[in-house]
């Protein structure tokens, strides 16, 4: 049995978790700062890191009370260093630093990427039974991934998004619609009431050979842009409540178009055994259901956590460092603001 205590604070959550065996979720706290952030319509990096600071210590007070978890009945630390925001990652990389220091248990350093991949495998309604290669597509507020795993920590990237992240498209289509922050599920409720074949917005890249498995969301954002600003000029009410769910239902069903296809297409070109999303945007039920009915047509295993895993929390962290174990350097550990999923698999094993 190996319990981790979990830390994550790379953006705009601070959270703590409490994490058997990569699985058993004992605790799973998240602090939000949606609310503090709203007033800009994004996350104002300097508010977020101060409000870490405010919030760290009682959430992880809180995840080893509701875990009825000693400090020291833990077998480790685990915190995200990277990729974030510096100022973010640096409050939950000192208080895991002292922590483990004080507790003399190991540090775990965890990708955040790799943390949202292995939110798969926390305890819910489905979990994947390790098969390999798995295909895994990453969709969230700062990255959109394609991901071929080979084992547990081995990865190749096969593309990922030259401009915005879906989520980031979903967080500036919501802005331009005037339908408030985080974008993706103000965009998904006004979708509920609209036609998501109302107007034809573009998909990128869906065909060119050279960039199979990359993705692009800048023109599709600038598409509504301008389709908004046409229908002002043509006399439109762009206040209209069924207007503004037209354009969401039309500009979410480009975004999913897009990420369910190029993920089938890449599972199939690399032969996988299952396909695994996650990340905030993986919470878009339309994105669930399409992706689910087009994994059936294939006859693929599709895999997706629960709602409270897709966005960011601390258990997922606590499956990563569990499945893949980086052992850091104890006080020397630095936070890597940029950091990548590692294209890990060896040279000459590339297909
Ligand atoms: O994974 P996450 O919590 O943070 C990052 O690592 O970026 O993802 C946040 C992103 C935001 O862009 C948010 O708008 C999007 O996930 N999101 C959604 C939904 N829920 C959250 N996008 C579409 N539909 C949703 N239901
Ligand atoms: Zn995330």
């Amino acid at each position: 049995m190996t319990k981790i205590l979990a830390i994550e604070t790379s953006c705009d959550e601070t959270a703590a978790a409490v994490v058997e065996d990569g699985h058993i979720v004992h605790a799973n706290v998240v602090a939000t700062q949606i609310e503090l952030h709203r007033r800009f319509g994004g996350v104002f990096p300097e508010l977020a890191s101060r409000q870490h600071v405010l919030a760290i210590q009682p959430v992880i007070a809180q995840a080893l009370a509701t875990a009825a978890t000693p400090v020291a009945a833990l077998d480790a630390v685990a915190v995200t260093c990277g990729p974030g925001l510096s100022g973010s990652l640096l409050v939950g990389v000192n208080a895991a630093k002292g922590l483990a220091f004080a507790a003399h248990k190991p540090l775990l350093a965890v990708n955040h990427l790799e943390g949202h991949i292995y939110s798969n495998w926390l305890d819910g309604p489905q979990r994947p039974a390790s098969r390999f290669p798995s295909l895994v597509l990453i969709v969230s507020g700062g990255h959109t991934e394609l991901i071929e795993m080979r084992d547990h920590g081995r990865y190749r990237r096969l593309g990922g998004t030259l401009d915005d992240a879906a989520g980031e498209a979903f967080d500036k289509v919501a802005r331009l619609l005037d339908l408030g922050f985080p974008g993706g599920p103000a965009i998904q409720e006004a979708a509920s009431q609209g036609d998501p074949a109302a107007f034809a917005l573009p998909r990128a890249l869906r065909h060119p050979a050279s960039h199979r498995f990359d993705f692009s969301f800048s023109g599709l954002k600038t598409a509504v842009l301008n389709l908004v600003t046409q229908l002002g000029a043509a006399g439109h009410d762009l206040r209209s409540p069924q207007l503004r769910s037209d354009l969401a239902a039309s500009f979410q069903q480009a975004v999913v178009d897009v990420l369910v296809e190029k993920t089938a297409a890449a599972a199939l070109a690399v032969g996988a055994e299952q396909v695994c999303l996650c990340g905030g945007v993986s919470a878009n039920q339309r994105l669930r259901q399409q992706a689910s009915e087009q994994m059936a047509v294939l006859g693929m295993p599709l895999y997706i956590p629960p709602l409270a895993f897709c966005t960011d929390n601390a258990a997922m962290i606590g499956a990563a460092a569990y499945y893949h174990p980086t052992v850091a350097e104890g006080l020397a550990l630095d936070v890597q603001p940029s950091l990548p999923l590692l294209d890990s698999v060896e040279e000459g094993q590339h297909t």
